[in-house]
């Protein structure tokens, strides 16, 4: 047994973690092999964090997997990584139904390639009564298309008279987003030395503790999002009090 996994406060768990799984790339360069080399070896720590948050009770573990301004990469490059997602959501739909983890997906999803669409919206399919953990893999997204997206959408019910605008606050905003019904992220944690949002649930992170590690995401491992998990407990979260308010 873990002794990290051990020291980990199971009532002051957050619910909901957002992982920027990044490195891939330079992980696979510094072993001298292509970077798809490197996402491949990712998909391995993808299995390791889900099976380690679905564990300690974590409900929601959202991973970004392709941002929308990832499409500018190679050719060869995309058409792997979404090779690779069909793989994994094949693969893996056994372990996700024994382990009662729901597969969900936000962004702008039809815009993926046909294939891809189809066994990702299979996954979610196969899976949608399992409540152990959700699964949320961010394909094609980026939080400025979301709340853009969210806005159109506001317009239009304004206009069919289906919203009042004096009835738009947060929780209603939130109705309009891709993550309706989630809570938001206690710990956003991103791998590899990088510290940037890179677009990513700027709504949903407000108040969310920000976790930075130099780790490239292959060999980001269990041990060490239990660190990133003990670091967050040993903050104090104030949402704009003083520490004698809490
Ligand atoms: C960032 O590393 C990683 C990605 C853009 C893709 C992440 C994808 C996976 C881990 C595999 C597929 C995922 C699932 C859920 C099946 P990078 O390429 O930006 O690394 P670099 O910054 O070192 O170049």
């Amino acid at each position: 047994m873990s002794e990290l996994k051990d020291q980990i406060d199971l009532q002051k768990l957050p619910r909901h973690i957002a992982v920027i799984m990044d490195g891939n790339g330079r992980w696979a360069k510094a072993h001298g092999k292509p970077r798809v080399f490197g996402h491949k070896n990712g998909v391995k720590s993808v299995r390791e964090i889900t099976e380690a948050a679905a564990e300690l009770g974590v409900e929601y573990l959202t991973l970004y997997a392709f941002s929308t301004e990832n499409w500018s990469r190679p050719k060869l490059e995309v058409n792997a990584l979404m090779h690779l997602l069909i793989q994994t959501v094949r693969n893996e739909l056994k372990t996700l139904n024994d382990n009662s983890i729901r597969l969900n997906a936000i962004g702008d999803l039809t815009k993926l390639p046909e294939k891809t669409y189809k066994v990702l919206m299979e996954g979610i399919e196969n899976t949608k009564t399992n409540n152990r953990m959700t699964l949320n893999l961010a394909l094609n997204y980026s939080s400025r298309w979301e709340i853009l997206n969210a806005v159109k959408k506001m317009a239009s019910d304004i206009k069919q008279d289906v919203l009042d605008p004096k009835a738009i606050d947060e929780s209603c905003f939130e109705s309009y987003l891709t993550t309706k019904g989630i809570p938001d992220p206690e710990l956003l944690i991103r791998t590899s030395g990088e510290q940037r949002i890179s677009n990513y649930l700027l709504w949903q992170i407000a108040y969310s503790e920000l976790y930075f590690t130099n780790v490239y995401w292959p060999d980001f491992r269990k041990d060490n999002f239990y660190k990133a998990i003990l670091d967050y407990q040993s903050r104090e979260r104030r949402f704009g009090k003083t520490s004698e308010q809490l």
